[in-house]
Formats: structure tokens, sequence, C-alpha cells
């Protein structure tokens, strides 16, 4: 069989610690493939006004899925300061490369496990295992957003939606505007690869979390659709609840949770909540799953202020590897990786600094390779 090409993209800050404690991981696995570095990220922004340069699209399109570390963004001022002088004022715009990435190869599925590993200090609980699926491509992340509103969409909304008239008391440089937007065929897509990922799994719920009494199109449309979905795995319940009284009881009762499913920004802040259940950002890994392309990533960001001192815990980018290798088909290898990191942990030897310890990234490296 040919080696599988996975795109190996560091990025910014921390993304280049926990990819070489990753990649020590993976490779002590003794899996084997063609491993091709690409370039992405905040510096690429500053010295070419592209933080997504064209050539690592081209090896996008070339491998068979991509492990990527961490990216620093800024906002929109800032952007433009850091640009190199030959750059600035040309009309380079800044969009983050993962938010394009996954647009741009319709990774329409955020997955993101949150399990609490007996032996983490940092368990909310010790029987936690909640896994989020989170739409990727849409809602409030489809980037159709306007500042100043221009007059002319004003105008529209107001011909055809009365509710916006009262806006109109403002100077259109006052107002700001995004558009959540869903279709049907996401919100069915994003209910359905939660309920197959259940029945695969054994959960006995899927929870669909949303907003419907209040975001009445957009919030309404995608409970319909996951009704719907639902009518295909009679063995599974659906579980509707709303976004506000569902982060209270996965502070209440996280135990009875397993798979929720949501839109990009609703789900954005479960996943963050329920990572945060069971050890935070160290320990959260994820995927962007599209039909045929995946892009692997810890939640966490590039944590600048650790940048290059093999400080942080690589566990989240080491569980992320789990995770592209179940993707890839390599069940016994992934599995083999989860025991390893659950082992150190359960052990509580070597505990990096957010577990309350004194090891860097690289000795948590080793010591899930020794369990391995
Ligand atoms: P962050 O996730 O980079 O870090 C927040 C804090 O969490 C850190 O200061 C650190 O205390 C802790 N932390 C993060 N990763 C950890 C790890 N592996 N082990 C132990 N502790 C860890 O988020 P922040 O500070 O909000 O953002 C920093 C930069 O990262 C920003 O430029 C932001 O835009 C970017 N970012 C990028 C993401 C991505 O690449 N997908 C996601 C989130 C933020
Ligand atoms: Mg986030």
């Amino acid at each position: 069989m040919e080696n599988k090409k996975i795109l190996v993209l560091p990025g910014d800050g921390i993304g280049e610690d926990v990819m070489d404690a990753g990649m020590k991981v993976l490779e002590s696995t003794g899996f084997t493939a063609d491993y091709i570095w690409g370039d992405i990220g905040w510096k690429f922004w500053c010295t070419e006004g592209n933080a997504l340069p064209d050539r690592t699209v081209k090896l996008l399109k070339e491998t068979d899925c991509c492990l990527f570390g961490a990216i620093t963004s800024k906002p929109k001022e800032e952007a433009q300061i850091e640009l190199i002088p030959e750059l600035k004022g040309r009309g380079f715009d800044y969009q983050s490369p993962i938010v394009k990435l996954r647009q741009m190869f319709n990774l329409h599925t955020n997955l993101r496990p949150c399990k609490a590993y007996p032996g983490n200090p940092l368990n909310y609980r010790d029987d936690i295992n909640i896994v989020v699926f989170r739409e990727n491509t849409e809602d409030l992340y489809s980037g159709v957003e306007f500042h100043p509103l221009p007059k002319e969409v004003y105008d529209v909304l107001t011909k055809y939606n009365s509710k916006m008239g009262r806006f109109g008391a403002n100077p259109m440089d006052e107002i700001a505007l995004s558009c959540r937007i869903v279709t049907k065929k996401a919100s069915q897509n994003i209910v359905r690869q939660a309920f197959e990922y259940a029945t695969k799994k054994g959960y006995k719920t899927v929870t669909i979390v949303e907003k419907p009494n209040v975001i009445r199109e957009t919030s309404g449309l995608i409970l319909r659709e996951a009704r719907k979905v639902a009518q295909d795995y009679p063995d599974i319940q659906l579980w509707e609840t709303n976004i506000d009284a569902q982060c209270m009881w996965l502070v209440k009762n996280p135990q009875d949770y397993g798979i929720i499913v949501s839109s990009n920004m609703f789900g954005d802040i479960l996943s963050d909540l329920a990572a945060q259940l069971v050890g935070g950002l160290g320990f959260s890994p994820s995927g962007n799953i599209g039909d045929n392309y995946a892009v692997f990533e810890p939640t966490h960001g590039s944590a600048p202020k650790y940048t290059g001192q093999y400080k942080v815990n690589p566990i989240a980018m080491i569980l992320t590897i789990k995770l592209m290798l179940d993707w890839l088909g390599e069940g016994e290898l992934a599995d083999r990786i989860e025991n390893a990191v659950a082992t150190v942990i359960k052990e509580g030897i070597v505990r990096t600094y957010d577990m309350g310890g004194t090891n860097g990234t690289m000795q948590m490296a080793d010591a899930v390779i020794e369990k391995l």
C-alpha cells in the first residue's frame, strides 16, 4: 500500500512546540507516512500579505489530510500595522487561514471530543465523555458582514422586514451587521454526522443545541432538519435544548451528555466549555472533517507568551493525532496512543504546568512514548 501523504503545518507560537512533541509520538508508533511540511500563519501574513499562501493551498490539494498546530490572529488595525512596508496600503485584508481553509475545502464537520481521563487534577468530574459536533462552514462565520452598513442594504432589509426600521435612527457608519446564514444541506449534514458517530460509538443520545424560540428562522431551520434526520435513528434519542440553558446544564450535570450538535458559533462556545470540564485547552483535540479531506488541530491557539519555551501541554496535540489516525482507518494505533496518554495521566508522575507540574512539553511526549 502506498504511504499516506500528510501535510504538517505547525503555524505560529506554541504550534511549533506541540508539533515537535506530537510528531515525535507519531513517529514512535511506527506509523509510516510521507510528511510534507508547509507554511501557514501570521508570519506569512506579515511578509506576504497572505496567511495561507497559494503554495500551501496546493499542498493541501495534493495530500490525504493535514495536521495543523496553531496560528496567531490579530484584529484588523494591528494586522495592517504589522505588514512589511512594501505591502502596506495595497489593499491586503487579513483573513483567518483556518476559517478560510475550512470553507475552501468544505470541512463541514468540526469534531471535538471532551473526555475526562481519570487522574487529571483538572477534571471537573472523572465521568465526562462529551463529543461536540460543530457545523464548520456557515452561521456567523459566513463572513458576510458590513461596517459601515451600506444604505442600500439597510433599505432592502427595511423593505422586507419592518423590524429593521428602528435601527435607521443611527448613522450607517454606527451600525455593524454580521449575517447568520444557515442552509438545510449543512444543517442536515452536521446532525447526520453526529448520529452516525453516536451509532458507531454506542452513544444513546444526541443533543441538538440552538435557540429557536428567539432566533426563529436560522435555529428554527436547524431544529426542523435535526428532527427529520433523527427519524432515521430510532435507537438514539434526540434531546433539544437552548444554548443558554445548555451552558448551565453542562456545569450542573455534564455526565448526562454524550453527543452534542450545534451550529458554528454556539458549537464553538459549547466546545470550549466542555473542554474546560476535562482539563482545558491542554487536553482538547479537534478535527475539521470534509467528505474527502480533513484537517486536525488542537483547539488551543498559539499562546504567544509561551512560544519556544517547550512548556505547554502537548496532550491536546497528541490526542489530535489520535483523531487523525482514527480518520485514516488506523484505529488500533489511535487506541494505543489514547491508552498511553490515559496511563500517563493516571500515574500522575509527569505533569505540565497547567496540571500543576513542572515537566516540559517534550518530557510529556517522552512519557507517552514510553507507554505506547
Ligand atoms: P490560546 O489558546 O493561544 O491560549 C490561551 C491560554 O491557554 C494560554 O495563555 C495558556 O495559558 C493556555 N494554553 C493554551 N494552550 C495550552 C497548552 N497546550 N498547554 C497548556 N496551556 C495552554 O488563546 P489566546 O491567548 O486567546 O490566543 C492567542 C493567539 O492564538 C491569538 O492570536 C488567537 O487569535 C490565536 N488562536 C488561534 C487558534 C487556532 O489556531 N485555531 C484558536 C484560538 C486562538
Ligand atoms: Mg474557539
